[in-house]
């Protein structure tokens, strides 16, 4: 199977990305942005739900009107912290996921990713997740995320995120071929310290406010 790469070039989208990649937006106008930007990329992920008819009345008549197929159950996994920031505004749009948690760091030696924290929903093997993160960097979190994730076997995975470097993408796609990306933004490049460049800088420090 191809590795595929959906970048996501609506012009909402790519509007609200600038507002959030400029170094002049602080932290209350960057959570309230990412929230907006995390509904429409939760949009385009869910464009393959499966549709089932249903009959029903209207005020003039009846038809059979499409509606969401009641079995397909989602999972929305964030990935912490920045993770946050796409969670909030996807659960907007699909209030009915149940939601996992796992909590990663990067170790500033040498960029890998540390687990300190891992909780999903008891009926995970019944869902398809979505796997968030703003940042699509070294790969490594997201690597070891889905290595962790994929133990649990949900029916699927789809990883979303903001931006992603060329690099993050080629290592993920080399450990996981057939988990999709959804992203804003292919970037440039990774900078020495593993920062996506133009980027947007530190997405858990912009998103809270702790830099
Ligand atoms: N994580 C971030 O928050 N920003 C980057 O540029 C890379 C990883």
């Amino acid at each position: 199977m191809a590795a595929e790469v959906h970048v996501i070039t609506h012009p909402l989208v790519q509007h609200k990305l600038s507002l959030l990649r400029h170094v002049d937006t602080h932290t209350q106008d960057f959570r309230k942005l990412l929230k907006e930007v995390a509904m429409l990329l939760a949009y385009e992920v869910t464009r393959d739900l499966p549709l089932k008819y249903v009959p029903i009345q209207t005020p003039l008549t009846t038809m059979d009107a499409p509606m969401l197929a009641a079995d397909k159950k989602m999972a929305i996994i964030s990935i912490m912290r920045a993770g946050q920031g796409l969670l909030d505004g996807m659960l907007e749009l699909i209030p009915t996921a149940k939601v996992g948690h796992i909590g990663l760091y990067r170790q500033p030696s040498s960029l890998m990713a540390v687990e300190y924290y891992f909780k999903l929903p008891t009926d995970i093997e019944q869902r398809d997740m979505l796997v968030v993160d703003p940042m699509l960097a070294t790969g490594n979190s997201a690597v070891a995320a889905v290595d962790r994730l994929k133990e649990a076997g949900p029916l699927s995975i789809k990883f979303v995120c903001l931006l992603a470097a060329p690099e993050g993408i080629a290592h993920f796609h080399s450990e996981h071929p057939d988990v999709p990306i959804y992203t804003a933004s292919v970037d440039d490049h990774l900078d020495a310290q593993g920062y996506i460049l133009p980027g947007l800088g530190d997405a858990g420090d912009r998103l809270y406010g702790t830099r």
